[in-house]
This record gives C-alpha cells, structure tokens and sequence, in this order.
C-alpha cells in the first residue's frame, strides 16, 4: 500500500519542517508514505525525512532537462534535490493550467525515464459521469500515458470527488480501478476527499492499491491516521 500526500499549494518551508520532523518520528511501518510539497518546500522536506522510508515527490514535473520553459522544473533539477518522484496530471494541473493528455505523458515518459517514481493521475468530471463517459475518458486518459513502467502509479481521482467531501463508493473505486488495470497493468491509488473515516473501506477494495490524499494530508494526525489504515 502506498499512501501519498499532495499538499498542493500549501506548507512554505516552515510548515513543512515542522510536519516533517513530526511525521519522521511515527510509527508507519508496513506502508509506503509519500509527501509531496510544493517546490520550495521540496529541498526542506527531503533534508528532513533524510534517513527514513518517507518519500518526497513533487507535485509536477517538465519533459525537457532545461529551456526555455519559465516556471517549469525538470525531472534531474528534482533528482539533483533528492525528490524521488513526481505527481503529473492532477486534474488541477488539467481544469487551471492547460495540462492535455499529450503534456501529462510527456511528462510522465520523461520522468520515467530520468529514473523519478510517478503518481500519474486521471479521471472523470461530474459532467462527464453524467453523461456516462466515464470509460471512454479513462481509455482514453490511460492509454495515453504509454507502457506499464516499474516506477509508474496510476491514481484514480474522480474529479467530482477532489476537495468536495463527495467520495466514490468503495464499488464506484473499485469498478474504475479494475477498468485502468486492465489497461495499464500498474497499482492504482484512490484519490478524492479520502479521510481517516472512509480510508479503509476503500483501501479495502481488491483494485485499490493506496491513496493520493490533498486536504487530509496537510494535518499530521488525519493523515497518519489514513496510513496507518493501509497497514490494516
Ligand atoms: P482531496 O484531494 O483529498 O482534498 O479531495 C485529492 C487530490 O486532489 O489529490
């Protein structure tokens, strides 16, 4: 099980110290635990956890080494920081910031292929549900990240669900994720207002692999509460 935090554009350097000396010191065996700052929070986050299980990844990450590309940063800038991996294509990244399937899987290959784990994400809108697109948007959305890599997760975050306190049934995760496993065959995390009261039913399901947590990731007891339910 590996449970992720995305933190997204919270926790400066300062926040993230202090929550990463606090998470350093839990009991978190028997699950793979995944913080993910924002940038300039990563260099803080990796010297801190230093030493420890918890991996550091960002939350996105450029195709090329280096360019011309103001405000982007590229997977051997993350690898020289020690980042481990990266988040890419949140739907966030696709709704505010233009992200298709074409930039999500260049991303993604080229973060492979600079040796970075990746959280690649997909999933469906409220409107897209409603018109029972749902399949057609993860084929379509899967297919485009490529070949099953050792290194690569899928999460499925119904963006219907992100932020909302609105989560899939256990049935409605576990219905998509065996959809994306039978076209990609990798691990799939959950992701979608998961809370310490509804994580482990989720991570009960047989077709869900972990969890890509946002808002109840950013207080350390809510989230130590969610991995601890992964080791269940
Ligand atoms: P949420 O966010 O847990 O706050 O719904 C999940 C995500 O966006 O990754």
């Amino acid at each position: 099980m590996l449970i992720a935090g995305n933190w997204k554009m919270y926790k400066g350097p300062a926040e993230t110290a202090a929550f990463c000396r606090a998470l350093r010191d839990q009991e978190l065996d028997g699950v793979d635990v995944v913080v993910c700052p924002p940038y300039v929070s990563l260099a803080t986050a990796v010297e801190l956890l230093a030493g420890t299980e918890i991996g550091v990844a960002a939350q996105n990450v450029h195709w090329d080494g280096e360019g011309p590309y103001t405000g982007e940063v590229s997977a051997s800038m993350l690898r020289e920081l020690g980042v481990y991996g990266a988040i890419v294509g949140h739907s966030e990244r696709r709704q505010y910031f233009g992200e298709t399937d074409e930039t999500v899987a260049k991303r993604a290959r080229a973060a492979l292929a600079a040796g970075l784990f990746v959280i690649a994400c997909v999933g469906e809108t409220e409107d897209e549900r409603a018109r029972d697109e749902t399949e057609t948007v993860l084929r379509r959305q899967v297919g485009a990240l490529g070949d099953p890599d050792e290194n690569l997760v899928i999460a499925y975050e119904p963006v219907w669900a992100i932020g909302t306190g609105k989560t899939a049934t256990p049935e409605l995760a576990q219905e998509a994720h065996a959809l994306i496993k039978s076209l990609l065959d990798v691990p799939v995390l959950y992701g979608g207002s998961v809370k310490p009261d509804n994580a482990a039913e989720l991570l009960a399901q047989p077709g869900v692999d972990g969890a890509l947590v946002g808002g109840a990731s950013l207080d350390l007891d809510s989230f130590t509460a969610i991995c601890r339910a992964a080791t269940r």
